[in-house]
C-alpha cells in the first residue's frame, strides 16, 4: 500500500513536470498556455514557482509519453490521469492550462486544469479525482508555499481559487490557501489550525461567495479559531481585485475591510433586519448560533456582549437563548 501511494506520487511528480515542460518548450504549449497565463498578467517568475503547465490538446499524449518513460498503466490510471474505457485509454486533461496541488511538504497530489474560453457549457476546471494521494477535502492549494507565512504573521488569508492563491503571491502577499471550490472542510481548517489560530476569509464578492464565507464561519468557530471576513466589490474576486490594485492599497483594503464575523453577518444582514422584527430577530439567533459553536466560555460571553451592543438587546435574553443552544449540543 505505502509502495502504491510512492509509485502514486512519482507519476504525479513526472506530470508536473512533464506539463510545466510542454508549457514552456513546445509551440503549442508556448502559443496557447503560456500566452493564456501571461494574459492574466503571471510573471515568468511566478509559472515556475507554481509549476504552471499546459495538457497539450491531444487524446494521450501525456499517457503515451509516460508509458514510454516506463510508468505503469495501473498507476496512471489511479491517479486519474488516464481514462482506460474497452481497451482504449485517453487523458483526463487535454488543452488545458495546469495547476499542480500539492501537500503541506510540497509533494504533488493532484491538478486543476482549466479551459481556455470563457464558454459556459464547458466545466471551467477539471481535477485530479479522489485517490489514495489526493483527497480534496484534505488538502489546501498553496500551503506549501504559504506555511511560513502564515506562521510568521500569524493570520491566512482563506480564498476560493487556484489563481487567487497566485496572483496574492505575485502582489507579495504569501499567507494566503484555497479551499478550492469545495465547500470548507473540518480537515482543511485544522490544516491551518497547525500554523495559526486566525483565518481571515476572502471569498468572491458573489452571492456563492458570500454564502460559502457564511457557512465557513461556523466550521472555524468549531475549531477554536478566530475568523474574519473581508468582502470584495460585487464580480471581483481577489485574483481580480489584486491585480489591479497597487501594493499599498491592497494591504489597506485588506486591513480596512476585514471584520470580525459577528459585525460582518451584522452588516450582511442589518440593512434587511432594520425595519423588520422578524427578520431582525432571525439575525439575532442566526449571530447566537455562530456564537454557540466557540468551545471557549469567556470567548461566548465577550461575544454575547459584542452582539448586545451591535443588535441593541439585552444580554440576559442572549444569554438564556445561549444556554438552550449549548443545552441541545451536549
Ligand atoms: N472550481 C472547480 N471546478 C469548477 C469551478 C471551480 O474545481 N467547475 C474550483 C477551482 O479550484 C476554482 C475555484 O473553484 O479555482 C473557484 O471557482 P471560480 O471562482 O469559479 O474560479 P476562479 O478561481 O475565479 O478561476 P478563474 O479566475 O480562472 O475564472
Ligand atoms: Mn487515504
Ligand atoms: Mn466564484
Ligand atoms: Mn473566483
Ligand atoms: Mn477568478
Amino acid at each position: 500500500n505505502s509502495d502504491v501511494r510512492e509509485s502514486m506520487f512519482l507519476v504525479s511528480e513526472f506530470a508536473k513536470n512533464y506539463f510545466h515542460d510542454v508549457l514552456l518548450n513546445t509551440e503549442e504549449g508556448k502559443a496557447i498556455g503560456y500566452s493564456y497565463f501571461k494574459e492574466r498578467g503571471f510573471t515568468a517568475e511566478t509559472i515556475k514557482k507554481f509549476s504552471l503547465g499546459f495538457s497539450p490538446e491531444s487524446w494521450d499524449a501525456f499517457t503515451k509519453e509516460a508509458l514510454g518513460k516506463g510508468y505503469k498503466l495501473e498507476f496512471l490510471e489511479s491517479t486519474g490521469f488516464t481514462i482506460v474505457k474497452d481497451d482504449r485509454h485517453f487523458d483526463r486533461f487535454r488543452g488545458r492550462v495546469m495547476f499542480p496541488i500539492q501537500s503541506m511538504s510540497g509533494r504533488t497530489v493532484g491538478f486543476g486544469g482549466r479551459i481556455l474560453t470563457n464558454d459556459k457549457k464547458a466545466a471551467k476546471y477539471v481535477n485530479s479525482p479522489e485517490s489514495e494521494i489526493y483527497h480534496k477535502s484534505k488538502v489546501l492549494y498553496g500551503i506549501n508555499h504559504a506555511k511560513q507565512a502564515i506562521a510568521k504573521l500569524n493570520n491566512c488569508f482563506l480564498v476560493e481559487g487556484y489563481t487567487d492563491v497566485i496572483q496574492f503571491h505575485q502582489a507579495g502577499i504569501e499567507n494566503v490557501v484555497a479551499s478550492s471550490g469545495t465547500a470548507l472542510t473540518p480537515d482543511q481548517i485544522r490544516l491551518i489550525n497547525r500554523l495559526t489560530k486566525n483565518i481571515t476569509v476572502l471569498f468572491d464578492g458573489d452571492a456563492a461567495g458570500l454564502r460559502a464565507s457564511v457557512r465557513g464561519i461556523d466550521l472555524i468557530l468549531e475549531e477554536g479559531m478566530n475568523v474574519k471576513v473581508c468582502t470584495f466589490p460585487e464580480g471581483e474576486d481577489p485574483d481580480s481585485f489584486a491585480r489591479k490594485t497597487p501594493y499599498e492599497q491592497l494591504i489597506a483594503y485588506l486591513d480596512e475591510n476585514s471584520r470580525d464575523f459577528i459585525q460582518f453577518k451584522a452588516s450582511l444582514l442589518m440593512d434587511e433586519a432594520k425595519n423588520d422584527p422578524i427578520k431582525k430577530a432571525d439575525l439575532i439567533r442566526d449571530m447566537v448560533t455562530s456564537i454557540s459553536k466557540i468551545p471557549d466560555r469567556i470567548r461566548r460571553e465577550i461575544y454575547i456582549q459584542e452582539c448586545s451592543r451591535i443588535m441593541d438587546i439585552s444580554e440576559q435574553v442572549l444569554v438564556s437563548t445561549l444556554a438552550q443552544m449549548v443545552q441541545k449540543d451536549l
